[in-house]
């Protein structure tokens, strides 16, 4: 038999070395934080995932919405390339000015409407950061600070207001208001600070608020919490709330915005505009980590000034340029579109499916963001009969199956998929 190299790159990725001998790699120096699916990803093009011996999956999750334009898009890709070869990518401390950061916050601050309009019609503000849970860690800083010092609430007993079954992350302060035990069992002590009360029920928010309350903290669709839309009207009862008593209204869109449900915000489906938000994932396009918090720009200069927040990487050259590309794609390409039309053919083949199928209890779900719940409540059983059929999906909430494939799907793409999905719950 022909000696395998380990090391020479070749047509399927960055080496041949065995996925027998990965697995070990991963099983022998790797934290073991993650249930894997048995497959060895070399390649990611587009819609596309290639392992060694050439077989090809549609990737039907898209790293939880962060490839929304597809892997390696040209033109995020050259963006990337240019800034390495031209020697403008590499991290340079934030006490100096950078032409790629002042672009990319000026392109993310007016991509949206102006956040916070009841402080006046000020322009947005943006905070970049790493991940998504830096960026949820400093919009409740944003929140807790504006509690204290315009509210007059003593520091140290802020609330914030969250709800059940929500994902916002997994460093401490997140976890603490996690209502997933697993999230948090033996990680105390936890944060103070947060109330949680059901999804979707506004009595229960209004009985909770109190003159420590200083915000309101909500995914305006719940992602890995089992992908639940908001009941009718909540958004805009919360947004009531949040005016009526003085409260910030923080969305965290950092799986659903940027064309993910249909829109460039998932927000705009309701037509509620919150006073902050988190972004993170698609905006540098899958291909380097960045989120962003974006707020009125009274609220960021009232919260935030030299010393009061920062981080190394966060805003660093090659993410911004990642992020200039890809917003630009996202924009160009109007992948919200795409999405909103793409979602509607295949949420109609999928609703076709569930009514002949013994397994599935309920479809539901906005643009390409499309979740599957199963009737014994175990969706990865699912997912792992997908995977050997060509196709990468995997659970929200272990009980239904997330479909939130890359935005440039092709109506060809779905064909493909909706024949799997076909094969694994109705055949
Ligand atoms: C709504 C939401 N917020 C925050 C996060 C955390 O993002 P990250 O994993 O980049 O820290 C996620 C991740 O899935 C998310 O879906």
């Amino acid at each position: 038999m022909a000696k395998i190299s380990t090391t020479k790159k070749n047509a399927f990725g960055f080496s041949r070395i065995p996925d027998d001998q990965i697995y070990d790699f991963e099983r022998t120096y790797g934290a073991h934080h993650y249930g894997r699916l048995n497959v060895v990803v070399r390649k990611m093009k587009g819609c596309w995932l290639t392992s060694l011996d050439g077989k090809k999956y549609l990737d039907c999750l898209a790293a939880y919405s962060a490839a929304n334009p597809g892997h390696h898009h040209p033109k995020i890709v050259k963006a990337v390339t240019d800034a390495l070869k031209g020697n403008y990518a590499s991290v340079i401390s934030n006490v100096v000015y950078t032409d790629v950061l002042g672009t990319f916050l000026k392109k993310t601050a007016t991509l949206l409407p102006q956040l916070g309009l009841r402080f006046g019609k000020n322009g947005n503000k943006v905070l970049p950061k790493n991940g998504g849970v830096e960026s949820v860690e400093t919009i409740i800083k944003l929140a807790r600070y504006y509690g204290w010092k315009q509210k007059g609430i003593p520091d140290g007993k802020q609330e914030i207001i969250v709800f059940n079954n929500n994902f916002h992350g997994r460093m401490i302060a997140i976890i603490s208001f996690s209502s997933t035990p697993k999230y948090k069992e033996g990680f105390g002590p936890l944060t103070p600070g947060f109330i949680s009360v059901p999804f979707g029920d506004l009595d229960a928010v209004e009985k909770i608020i109190n003159k420590n309350t200083c915000g309101i903290l909500v995914e305006p669709m719940q992602a890995e919490g089992g992908m639940y839309l908001p009941p009718d009207s909540f958004l805009k009862g919360l947004r009531d709330l949040c005016d009526k008593h003085d409260l910030l209204l923080m969305f965290d869109e950092i799986q659903v915005a940027l064309g993910r449900a249909g829109k460039m915000f998932c927000f705009e489906h309701e037509k509620v505009v919150p006073d902050a938000i988190t972004l993170g994932k698609a905006i540098s396009g899958g291909i380097v980590p960045l989120s962003v918090m974006v707020t009125n720009s009274k609220l960021m200069d009232l919260v935030f000034s030299p010393g009061s927040d920062g981080s190394t990487y966060g805003g660093y050259p090659l993410a911004c340029v990642a992020g200039i590309a890809a917003l630009d794609v996202i924009k160009n390409e109007k992948l919200p579109q795409r999405s909103a039309a793409m979602g509607k053919i295949l949420k109609k083949k999928i609703i076709d499916i569930a009514n002949r199928s013994p397994h599935v209890k309920e479809v539901r779900g906005r643009g390409l963001f499309i979740g599957i719940e199963v009737k014994n409540g175990d969706a990865m059983q699912y997912c792992r009969k997908l995977l050997e059929l060509g196709m990468l999906a995997n659970d929200s909430h272990g009980h239904t199956i997330r479909i939130s494939p890359p935005l440039v799907i092709t109506e060809k793409e779905i064909d493909y998929m909706v024949e799997r999905l076909e094969k694994v719950l109705v055949d």
